[in-house]
């Protein structure tokens, strides 16, 4: 059994937060919300309560999680202090953000929290439940995404209870998460930051801090898709990830041809139903198709929002049973970046030039 309780996501009620934190303490599991996305939390520093959120979510043990802390104060159970001038100066300007930072791990954290790496994902949460639930708890979380392995990320209750009802024994339900892709993850292990993945800290936001620090400001973009059977570094960067169950192709087009391709497609596939996942600007080029289920992220000129739709809609087709899903691709700018490659990898690579 699975409760849900609702938590205000402003302020949380104590008795719930006590609830949870007593869950974590006794090293159990409890899915709450965060600014990105919902996360499946157990007691960081407990082997034995993390290794049970390998086995709730499916996850293989070669991919690492990322440790949440609720202030600067836990920095030092996670990775061993004083930290060097890159790494403070992000955690001055992102932290508490959607930013993970890979730095060195620090002994006290257990192997199987970093699937044996030296290096250690941490990120402190800025969403009020996720800060109350730590401060309640005591202890740093680790908690990965609160879907099954592979599968779209939470962005609300409904999507955690659909993929892990009857593993987990609580989520805090504060309602939809405010960003809506998970956070970017930035490897300050080598002396190039790279990224790892994008996410809801934008990287030229990264890149202007850096320099207005006076710091270096170019960081190495790892542009890979790994295939499933490879060794990685971040499992985040495996070509078929983050997707839904009815098969999606990327369609990158310009806008004359987008309409146009979609409504052949669209007859090609009758009588069987089609997924389009667009912006409202393509809304009258797709209009009158008889056979398909229309559903729009919003307006280009939003990327934010976009982003905040993203998986709930990608959700919502897979539960319409439509029989293929064709989705727009969207900007590589700002959170358009995140947007691009969580719709990449949702495609397992399948993109569609029209
Ligand atoms: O926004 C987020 O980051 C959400 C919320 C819950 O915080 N969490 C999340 O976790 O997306 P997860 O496990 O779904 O994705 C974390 C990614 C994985 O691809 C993992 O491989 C990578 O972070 N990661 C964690 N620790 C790492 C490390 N030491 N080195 C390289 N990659 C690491
Ligand atoms: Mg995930």
């Amino acid at each position: 059994m699975t409760d849900v309780l609702k938590v205000d996501a402003e302020q949380p009620d104590p008795k719930a937060l006590a609830r949870a934190a007593e869950l974590i303490r006794a090293g159990q599991l409890v899915a709450f919300p965060t600014e990105t996305v919902y996360g499946l939390g157990a007691n960081a520093l407990s082997q034995e309560a993390v290794a049970r959120i390998f086995e709730a979510k499916g996850r293989p043990t070669s991919d690492p999680i990322i440790v949440h802390i609720g202030d600067r104060a836990q920095l030092s159970l996670i990775t061993p202090t004083p930290i060097d001038e890159t790494a403070q100066v992000l955690i001055e300007r992102f932290f508490p953000g959607p930013l993970t930072l890979v730095l060195p791990k620090a002994n006290g954290v257990p192997a199987n929290v970093t699937a044996n790496l030296p290096s250690v994902g941490l990120r402190m949460p800025v969403h009020p439940v996720a800060r109350a639930l730590i401060h309640a708890a005591g202890v740093p979380i680790a908690a990965p995404s609160a879907n099954t392995f592979g599968h779209t990320s939470p962005t609300n209750a409904a999507h955690v209870l659909a993929d892990l009802g009857g593993r987990i024994p609580l989520i805090l339900d504060g309602g939809d998460t405010p960003i809506g892709v998970e956070s970017t993850i930035l490897d300050l292990t080598a002396r190039i930051p790279k990224l790892l993945r994008h996410g809801g800290v934008p990287l030229e936001a990264i890149q202007s801090a850096l320099q207005e620090a006076g710091l270096p400001s170019h960081v190495e973009v790892i542009r890979r898709y790994a295939a499933q059977d490879e060794t990685l570094q971040s499992p985040g960067m495996l070509l078929r990830h983050y997707a839904p169950y009815t098969p999606l192709t990327l369609v990158q087009a310009t806008m004359g041809a987008l309409g146009e391709t979609l409504r052949r497609l669209a007859a090609e596939s009758a009588p069987s139903t089609i997924g389009l996942l667009l912006a409202d600007e393509d809304l009258d080029a797709v209009a009158g198709i008889p056979n398909a289920i229309i559903l729009s992220v919003g307006s280009l000129t939003n990327l934010e929002q976009a982003a905040h739709q993203l998986f709930a809609k990608l959700r919502e087709l897979d539960t319409l049973k439509v029989s293929a899903i064709y989705a727009r691709d969207f900007p590589e700018q700002g959170i358009g970046s995140a947007i691009h490659d969580r719709l990449v990898r949702a495609a397992a690579g399948k993109i569609l030039y029209a």
